[in-house]
């Protein structure tokens, strides 16, 4: 009965190239800002929590609504257009508004079982809101109606809209910003940052304000895009609005990858373990290609079937989606850390440190290694997952191979052009809405021409 599904995933792959090309070193950020200072005294924050204030007190021209920079230097600081940049070029500005778009209502009516009495209003549904606004029951409908704004990320701002145009605010320590009264929400750093995005992007049981955030089967089958997180990409694809050097320069796209992946993958472990307890089977956290088939006949999850590389699945049995969990299971044992009582931060931070501790010719034996066993893999998200991470890696091994002002050498840029290709393999055809051109051989093949390049065997 199934053996005719089509299906739809979002083809997010073509974009994440770019991210090798984008951050070479060598990008030098204009001076520092100089802010519409005002004197109030930090300790004038309004008090409690969690009011929403909305993007009209964060985009006036003077504050983050400035024109976009132009390309020339001096350039003005980031901060001042952040808010023109979220607003004409982010997807996140957009994010209420396709509520009232056809296929919105198409999807709420369908998980409504296609009762017609009951009019579709995904814009009031807090099913669809929970993530595609600043869901809260203290927002006003004007504020929800901003999409994923400022506060989503950055916190509600009644705690330091007004202290944060200060002198005094400058001058305080980072971590006191984070804190009551104030309580702004912490970007900057890796861990917080991640799991800003995740909670919407991977999901979440609990949000803040107690509507679960899920995109399951249901969700999927009534035509939303299945979610397919991965940090470093989606960060990559976001439009800065931010100071590039804040977040490139200390921090590497290799520290990204791993971060996300750690925290992903405990975002999703919990997700299903809600599911679990919820007693029902949620098909979205199985393997979509063990129940969804292709149409042609000599279809890639066969041949992977038949390779038997897939030990994790007998006939007649499930197999759990490995989009946040397989690539996390390959690079651990390379790090070779005990993580077995860790948090799931303290497990991030244990990774990020090894990762960031390596050299590029520690950054290349790792993208070879983990090359070498996604040539074997052959499932596309476990394929899909693998070219994500050699983005990043390949990225931080370039960063850290070059410096500052050269170029990259012949090699590095075979390198390149062998992962580019893999995008290639791995993307959805226009006119789709599933990978239905990827051949596991002939990715095979590619893969296995990078692993020669990486490990100095091809020159
Ligand atoms: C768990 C969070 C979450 C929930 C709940 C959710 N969405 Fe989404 N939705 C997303 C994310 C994230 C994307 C972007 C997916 C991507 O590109 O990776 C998205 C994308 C979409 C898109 C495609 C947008 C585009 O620009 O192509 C539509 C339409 C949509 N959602 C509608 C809905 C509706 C209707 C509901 C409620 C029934 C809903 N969503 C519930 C997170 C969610
Ligand atoms: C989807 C999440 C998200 C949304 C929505 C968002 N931001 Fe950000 N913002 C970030 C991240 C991530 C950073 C990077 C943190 C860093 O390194 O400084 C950032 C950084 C900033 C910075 C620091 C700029 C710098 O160079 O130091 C400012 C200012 C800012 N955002 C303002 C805004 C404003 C104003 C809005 C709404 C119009 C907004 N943000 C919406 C995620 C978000
Ligand atoms: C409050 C929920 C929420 C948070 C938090 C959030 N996002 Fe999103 N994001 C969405 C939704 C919903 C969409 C889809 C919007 C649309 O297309 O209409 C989206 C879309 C995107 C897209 C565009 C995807 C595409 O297919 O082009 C990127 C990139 C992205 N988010 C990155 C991030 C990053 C990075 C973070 C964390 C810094 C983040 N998001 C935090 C809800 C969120
Ligand atoms: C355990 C088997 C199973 C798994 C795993 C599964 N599905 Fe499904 N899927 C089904 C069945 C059965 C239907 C038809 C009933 C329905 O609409 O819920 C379906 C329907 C769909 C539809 C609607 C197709 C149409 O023609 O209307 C889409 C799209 C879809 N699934 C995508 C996915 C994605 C993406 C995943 C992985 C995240 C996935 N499925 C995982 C069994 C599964």
């Amino acid at each position: 009965m199934m053996a005719n599904r089509k299906w739809w995933i979002v083809g997010f792959l073509a974009l994440a190239v770019g991210l090798t090309t984008g951050s070479l070193p060598g990008t030098v950020e204009p001076a520092p800002p100089v802010s519409p200072v005002r004197s109030d005294p930090p300790a004038a924050a309004l008090q409690g929590s969690n009011v929403y204030l909305g993007v009209s007190s964060c985009a006036s021209i003077a504050c983050h609504g400035g024109p976009i920079r132009p390309p020339m230097e001096p350039a003005p600081p980031a901060w001042q257009s952040s808010s023109t940049v979220w607003v004409t070029k982010d997807r996140h500005a957009k994010a209420y508004n396709v509520l009232w778009e056809p296929r919105s209502k198409d999807i709420v009516r369908l998980l409504n079982g296609g009762d017609n009495l009951k009019p579709p209003e995904p814009w009031n549904d807090s099913r669809c809101l929970a993530c595609h606004s600043l869901h809260s029951a203290t927002a006003d409908p004007g504020i929800v109606s901003d999409g994923v704004s400022c506060e989503a990320c950055h916190g509600a701002a009644n705690g330091w809209l007004v202290p944060h145009t200060t002198v005094a605010w400058r001058n305080l320590p980072q971590r006191k910003k984070y804190q009551k009264p104030f309580a702004m929400r912490n970007t900057k750093d890796m861990i917080p940052r991640v799991e800003v995005c995740i909670g919407c992007h991977v999901g979440q049981a609990d949000s803040e304000d107690g509507s679960p955030r899920d995109v399951t089967h249901s969700l999927i089958a009534a035509g939303h895009p299945r979610l397919a997180f991965e940090f470093s990409a989606y960060m990559a694809n976001m439009p800065p609005h931010w100071k590039t050097a804040t977040t490139q320069a200390t921090k590497s796209e290799a520290s990204a990858w791993i971060v996300g992946q750690a925290l992903a993958a405990q975002a999703a472990k919990e997700l299903g373990a809600a599911h679990a307890a919820r007693g029902s089977t949620e098909f979205a956290d199985y393997d979509c290609y063990a129940c969804h088939h292709e149409l042609k006949s000599e279809s890639w999850r066969r041949a992977q079937a038949e390779a038997h590389h897939d030990r994790r699945s007998a006939p007649g049995e499930l197999r759990l989606s490995t989009w946040y969990t397989g690539m996390l299971q390959r690079v651990q044992p390379l790090a070779n850390l005990d993580l077995k009582t860790a948090t799931a931060a303290e497990a991030a931070k244990a990774l990020e440190t090894w990762i960031d501790g390596q050299d590029a010719a520690g950054l290349r034996q790792i993208m070879a290694n983990l090359a070498t066993q996604a040539a074997d893999a052959l499932h596309w998200d476990d394929a899909t997952q693998c070219y994500l991470a050699l983005v990043a890696l390949d990225d931080a091994r370039l960063a850290a191979a070059m410096p500052r002002g050269s170029g990259p050498s012949e090699t590095d840029t075979r390198i390149l052009e062998s992962i580019k290709s893999l995008n290639h393999q791995l993307a959805f055809p226009k006119d789709s809405n599933s990978p239905r051109n990827y051949d596991p051989m002939q990715f095979r093949t590619e893969m296995r021409i990078l692993v020669d390049l990486l490990t100095g065997k091809n020159k």
